[in-house]
């Protein structure tokens, strides 16, 4: 495994990589790798000759109230884990990814707009934004993206479609730990009474999943049945949304119809900001 901070060293190595008939998969990341991290890059092993990672905690995508100085950060653990799956981590530093005069900014627009882009104003610019220099810079085949977070990789599969981005978008599935809980880095936040209390959100989307199956089709019943599993954990200090959309549009949906649905929510347990989704497809 070899690491490349240079973002002109990364490009050429891809673009030789590429002229010998290689494929590459590629996995964006901003570190502190764990178990969720570490299955898309099994998957980009698994689908393509070479695998890249990427670590880079992107400023852009933080607004100056969120957590970019105290993200957990964990270099030498992270490239432990790399190790033997990947061929390439690309680290590049801020001010080769971002120079003084720096201006260009890419957005999705309509897709970014609910679910978190209500709540985080310019964080999925900053993500489309980084994530297109990233796919310019590594050049991948494949490009491998979590579940976990689901408007991220609905944001990122309409890039690549309306920008004609020689790639494909792969999206696996979300890892959890043991009781529910999706894998994240920011769950290193939690003290261990706040880790308990932060399963409620998968309960609760579980729970809207279930009232569905058992018929429930108006939407505002079944948020206010999600909000009532939340609201039995005192530590949820706040519901930023917890509702079902279009798993395409992420449009809110008032009635909940025969098609892909997506429930979602983000909630601040402590002072932790927790999100998770559950996709339901298997209507009656
Ligand atoms: P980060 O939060 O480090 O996540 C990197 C990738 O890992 C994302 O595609 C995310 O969806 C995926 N991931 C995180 N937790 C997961 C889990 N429990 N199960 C499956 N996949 C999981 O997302 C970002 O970084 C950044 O926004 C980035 C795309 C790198 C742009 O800066």
């Amino acid at each position: 495994m070899e690491t490349i901070r240079l973002p002109r060293v990364m490009r050429e190595t891809s673009i030789k990589e590429k002229r010998s008939g290689r494929t590459i998969g590629f996995v964006p990341t901003m570190g502190a790798l764990h178990e969720g991290h570490m299955s898309l890059v099994r998957a980009a092993k698994a689908e393509n000759d070479i695998v890249v990672a990427s670590i880079f905690v992107n400023p852009i995508q933080f607004s100056p109230r969120e957590d970019f100085d105290r993200y957990p950060r964990a270099l030498s653990d992270d490239l432990e884990k790399l190790e033997d799956l990947a061929d390439f981590v690309f680290l590049p530093e801020k001010e080769s990814m971002y120079p003084p005069d720096f201006s260009t900014r890419v957005e999705v627009v309509g897709v970014s707009e609910s679910m978190c882009g209500r709540f985080r104003p310019g964080h999925f610019q900053g993500v489309a934004t980084v994530v297109l220099k990233l796919f310019n810079i590594v050049q991948p085949s494949r490009a491998y993206f979590g579940q976990k977070d689901y408007q991220q990789s609905v944001i990122i599969k309409r890039l690549a479609r309306d920008l004609d981005l020689p790639l494909e978008v792969v999206v696996c599935p979300t890892v959890r730990e043991a009781d529910g809980l999706a894998m994240s880095s920011r769950n290193a936040y939690l003290n261990p009474e706040e880790r308990k209390a932060a399963t409620a959100l998968y309960r609760a989307l579980h729970a809207g999943a279930k009232a569905i199956k058992e018929g429930q089709r108006d939407t505002l019943q079944l948020s206010g049945a999600m909000r009532l599993t939340l609201s039995e954990e005192p530590l949820v200090s706040q519901v930023q949304y917890i509702s079902a959309y279009d798993a395409e549009t992420l449009q809110e949906l008032e009635t909940i119809e025969k098609k892909e649905i997506v429930l979602a929510g983000a909630v601040i347990v402590g002072t932790t900001r927790l999100i998770d989704n559950l996709l339901v497809n298997d209507l009656k």
